[in-house]
């Protein structure tokens, strides 16, 4: 998307403000032949060009059938070897220690449980494997949010994760601010395509762009499970 710069991975169909340099530093923690995790994949953007760049086995996890099956056409258009499958990050159907790399990409704010979530991560991940993940701080409550915390950090440290990044992500509030205002420009055009009515797109948009108020960062973090 125009407003979002040069740093827009465009052909990924990605639905987040994932940059190519965030892009890079995720492959940077994946070596050839790992197995790779994205929860909250999405369309499956992210994970697969992260898979591909690093010659990984992606496996992409996400709520939503609809953005699975376009995740599952994505990987086969990119050639990248993935599979998909239906999961949450309350309970995600993986095995324990079966991952080289757990990523996830704008998507943790979703989950109800931010605790129970970071258990979860950590669950998966090999002894010695990583976990790089962005998302939002907040300092208050968005509405029609699940609960929101100041710092994840202690969460990560607590689920038996060492923190070895946590930084704050370039320009993050200025592409917030931009992209919630582009798609409440949008909105009748986007709820007509989505069969919704557009007094309930707006509201959520509205919602979303006043989210960005409560924001303290938005930021990338990289941690170790010890071995
Ligand atoms: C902003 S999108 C990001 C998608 C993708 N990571 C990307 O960068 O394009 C957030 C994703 O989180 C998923 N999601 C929401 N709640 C979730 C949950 N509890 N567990 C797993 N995924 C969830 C949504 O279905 C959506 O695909």
């Amino acid at each position: 998307m125009e407003a979002l710069g040069d740093e827009y991975p465009a052909g990924l169909d990605t639905y987040s403000f994932v940059s190519r340099t965030e892009l890079r530093e995720f492959a940077a923690q994946v070596a050839a032949g790992d197995t790779l995790i994205d929860l909250g994949c999405g369309r499956g953007g992210p994970g697969l060009w992260v898979a591909g760049t690093a010659g990984a086995k992606l496996v992409g996890v996400d709520l939503a059938q609809p953005a699975l099956a376009h995740a599952r056409r994505l990987a086969d258009r990119l050639g990248v070897q993935a599979a998909f499958t239906v999961g949450s990050f309350e309970s995600p159907p993986l095995r324990d220690a079966t991952a080289d790399v757990v990523m996830t990409v704008d998507a943790f704010l979703f989950t109800p449980d931010k605790r129970a979530g970071f258990t979860e991560l950590a669950r998966v991940l090999r002894p010695g494997g990583r976990l790089a993940m962005t998302s939002w701080d907040y300092d208050g409550q968005p509405r029609n949010r699940p609960p929101q915390v100041p710092d994840h950090r202690p969460l990560a440290e607590e689920a038996g994760l060492t923190v070895l990044r946590y930084d704050e992500t370039d320009d993050w509030l200025r592409r917030c601010q931009v992209f919630a205002d582009f798609l409440l420009e949008h909105a009748d055009e986007a709820a007509a395509e989505a069969g919704m009515p557009t007094s309930v797109l707006r509201a959520a948009l509205r919602d979303m762009r006043d989210s960005t108020d409560l924001m303290t960062r938005r930021f990338l973090l990289v941690a170790e499970k010890p071995r």
